[in-house]
């Protein structure tokens, strides 16, 4: 069978596949396609490719023949022209915002399959591409805060006086927010961390940070389905804006991570907040595209309200290109491997496995997916 992998339009630096992927998928008694061009921004050349093994050729001649597509971004539908009836279609389909693309894959009689539905069980752990880009995020947001910080973060003892270290605040200790704390206790930071499952408590402190949590208050688990943090009651969210308040005025950086999912990010820090941090302080709002947990973020942008730079961060997993296409390539490799079937060399998804029926949007000509179906 024949996988096509695609080179993504302009904006997006990653790539769904990286040669050692491509080693793995032949081994397997795949052949590979690569669309000319697909690794360059992730300084992936075309020869590194060819060297795995792969074709490289146009679009129309990767999408020939193909069973399967690998893409990071879903394709606009008209540009897979040419591509096989029932090829399955493999990426971060986005398929809530990108409805009319998923319909236009069910028109075309391609399978599509959003990796970011995967579900969050054990089995599918080596799969997950927003806990891979996430960890990514979480890092580059420590740096790129450290960047914008007019202060150093670590504590310096020199012969011209001492550096105090930086304060950084983590809300939000999801896989993000883990990797933020991590990095940010590498550099030297004092590091601080909340979030409203009282399970992440422990693993902040086994990062060596410390746990800022609201206590006695009714509602306290966060908790709800698949590990995912849950909508907190209202007096939940007053006791945790006033322990926030006392805590925010003494930090010099903050990074926001919380989402919850199928709605917009919960808001976490005000614009008064804001007002009683020092000038020069930074906040990254790794939730912007989601709404965003700080008041006045833009997703994208860099703002400064009150002499603090709020930054809006927008899919920071595409600046560390090479290690996020990387992992990228390494959860679609483990997900089509662990349902390929060695006698007919091409993956089989069966309909009643809980991974497929969680992340298939179409087949057979029809949108089947049944978040879809309810939205
Ligand atoms: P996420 O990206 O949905 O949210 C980030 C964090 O924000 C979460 O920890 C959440 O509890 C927190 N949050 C939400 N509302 C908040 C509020 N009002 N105040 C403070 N914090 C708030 O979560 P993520 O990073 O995707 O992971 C959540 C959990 O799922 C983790 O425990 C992780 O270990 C687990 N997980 C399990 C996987 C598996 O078993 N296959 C794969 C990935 C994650």
């Amino acid at each position: 069978m024949k996988i096509a992998v695609l080179k993504e339009p302009a904006g997006e630096t990653r790539c769904a596949a990286i040669p050692e992927t491509v080693k793995k998928f032949i081994a397997l008694g795949a052949d590979v396609a690569i669309e000319a061009g697909a690794g360059e921004a992730a300084s992936i050349p075309d020869s590194d490719f060819e060297a795995a093994g792969a074709k490289l050729g146009s679009r129309a001649d990767a999408l020939k023949g193909a069973g399967v597509i690998l893409a990071v971004n879903g394709p606009d539908p008209a540009t897979l022209q040419g591509a096989e009836q029932g090829a399955v279609l493999v990426g971060a389909l986005d398929p809530l915002k990108q409805r009319a693309a998923i319909d236009g894959y069910a028109v075309a009689g391609i399978e599509a399959l959003a990796m970011e539905w995967m579900p969050r069980i054990t089995r599918a752990q080596s799969m997950d591409i927003l806990s891979s880009q996430s960890n990514l995020a979480g890092y580059k947001a420590v740096v790129e805060a450290a960047d914008a910080y007019g202060r150093a973060f670590p504590m310096m003892m020199t012969a011209a006086g001492t550096i105090s270290p930086a304060k950084v605040f983590v809300m939000g200790v999801g896989v993000a927010g883990l990797q933020a704390i991590a990095t940010a206790k590498r550099l030297g930071a004092q590091v601080s961390a909340t979030d409203v499952r009282s399970a992440t408590k422990e693993q902040i402190q086994s990062l060596g940070a410390k746990p800022i949590f609201v206590e006695n208050v009714a509602g306290i688990e966060g908790e709800g389905a698949g590990g995912y943090a849950t909508e907190m009651s209202e007096e939940y969210q007053k006791a945790q804006a006033e322990l926030v308040s006392g805590h925010i005025a003494k930090q010099d950086i903050v990074i926001t991570t919380a989402l919850i999912p199928g709605r917009p990010a919960p808001r976490l820090i005000s614009d008064a907040q804001i007002a009683t941090m020092r000038p020069g302080s930074v906040i990254v709002d790794l939730a912007a595209e989601a709404g965003g947990n700080v008041e006045g973020t833009r997703a994208g942008e860099q703002v400064v309200q009150h002499g603090v730079m709020i930054i809006g961060a927008s899919n920071l997993a595409r600046s560390l290109a090479a290690d996020a296409s990387a992992l990228f390539a390494r959860n679609l490799f483990n997900f089509l491997s662990a349902f390929w079937d060695k006698e007919q060399r091409r993956p089989v998804l069966p309909d009643d496995d809980e991974i497929v029926k969680a992340i298939r949007l179409t087949m057979g000509g029809k949108v089947v997916n049944e978040r879809l179906s309810a939205a």
